[in-house]
């Protein structure tokens, strides 16, 4: 047996709804190029939970691309695709099925008093709560507990998801077996603001940094930075602290003698913006180099990408198939289908053996 299968393992997920930025990057995946020196680790695009907010035709019809995107980052940003497993949700046929057999354990008041819920109807212009997204950390539990994932790592946000796949996985251990081993969530963090001074990157509000952003674009990006607005000229002592300019410089620049250097002389009107901004520019390009070399190589081998992602579903897929035959077996409801199926059965031979 490899050492990758003894292994302690992690699952999280992303909903394809697009390429990444820099925000993601610092929130959430640059931990994962640490779990994978320790864990077997399995990356799921969870279109499911996407279908929660989005399940119009036109975000479904987007899935292929954006899921092929999230695994590319991935691979961009240094994970290893002989050990990591890239599995698509909507595949996984056992996650519909266990969502339903594990959703009597949880009451819909329990899920109504999670903030997630309602925050993400609130994000999406939603009046009511639609019943998928009232069971979304329900499937997010039927995700965790199909390949028995021992490790979570979820943002502060999703803690609670976690904490109730616990809930779910104890009672159902009590109820009827034990099937699940109790996952533990790890908060993982860090939040990047946006390059308007917002509090956060993202998307939709057109404040971000892709990792498919070239060099020229970046410094674009760089340039139009938000600084200290009281700043109007370079001799003016400016503000370090909260400042996006050098909260990036922390983040990314090596060099943390230049960024000290920076921002002394900036604390003092010794520096002007554009300085700052060049040397950040350079920093975050630097950074993102080995990322688009690493794409590069990968675009090149055409087909790669679809080919990982199948056969990590697949991969995924047996181990569902196995877990949710487990649960089924422990409930006492694999073999109501099995006792039924068998007396049919019998009673055909006796008709045929009386012709
Ligand atoms: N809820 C996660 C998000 O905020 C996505 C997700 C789906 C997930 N299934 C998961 C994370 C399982 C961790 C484990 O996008």
């Amino acid at each position: 047996m490899s050492d990758i299968q003894t292994r302690k393992r992690i699952l999280t997920g992303d909903r394809p709804t697009g390429k990444l930025h820099l925000g993601h990057y610092i929130g959430s995946h640059r931990h994962r190029l640490a779990f994978q020196e320790q864990y077997e680790c399995f990356f799921l695009v969870a279109d499911l939970h996407m279908l929660t907010t989005k399940p119009d035709k036109e975000s479904i019809l987007a899935i292929s691309d954006n899921a092929r995107s999230i695994v590319m980052d991935h691979l961009a940003i240094g994970i290893d695709p002989k050990t990591a497993t890239f599995c698509l949700q909507s595949a996984i046929h056992e996650t519909y099925e266990l969502q339903l057999l594990i959703s009597s354990l949880i009451t819909v008041e329990r899920l109504l008093q999670l903030p997630t819920i309602k925050d993400m109807a609130a994000a999406a212009n939603m009046e009511q709560i639609p019943y998928n997204l009232l069971g979304y950390p329900v499937l997010q539990a039927a995700d965790i507990l199909l390949p028995r994932a021992n490790l979570v790592p979820v943002g502060k946000d999703n803690e609670s998801h976690v904490e109730l796949t616990r809930q779910i996985a104890r009672r159902f251990n009590n109820a009827y077996g034990e099937v699940f081993p109790l996952p533990e969530a790890y908060v993982v963090g860090g939040t990047l603001v946006g390059t308007d001074g917002q509090a956060k990157m993202s998307k939709s509000l057109d404040n971000a940094i892709f990792l498919t952003d070239d060099a020229a674009t970046v410094r674009r990006r760089v340039n139009g930075m938000y600084t200290d607005p009281n700043r109007v000229s370079a001799d003016v002592p400016g503000r370090v602290e909260g400042n996006p300019v050098f909260i990036y410089h922390d983040f990314f620049n090596p060099n943390k003698a230049e960024v000290e250097d920076l921002k002394s002389r900036y604390l003092t009107g010794k520096v002007g913006d554009v300085e700052v901004k060049e040397k950040l520019a350079n920093a975050l390009n630097n950074f993102l180099d080995p990322i688009r070399e690493r794409r590069a190589k990968y675009e090149a081998e055409t087909g790669i990408v679809d080919e990982l992602l199948y056969e990590g579903t697949l991969r995924a897929r047996e181990e569902a198939k196995a877990t949710l035959l487990a649960a089924k077996q422990a409930m006492g409801l694999a073999g109501v289908w099995n006792r039924i199926s068998r007396g049919a059965e019998r009673r055909r031979k006796k008709a045929e053996a009386a012709i």
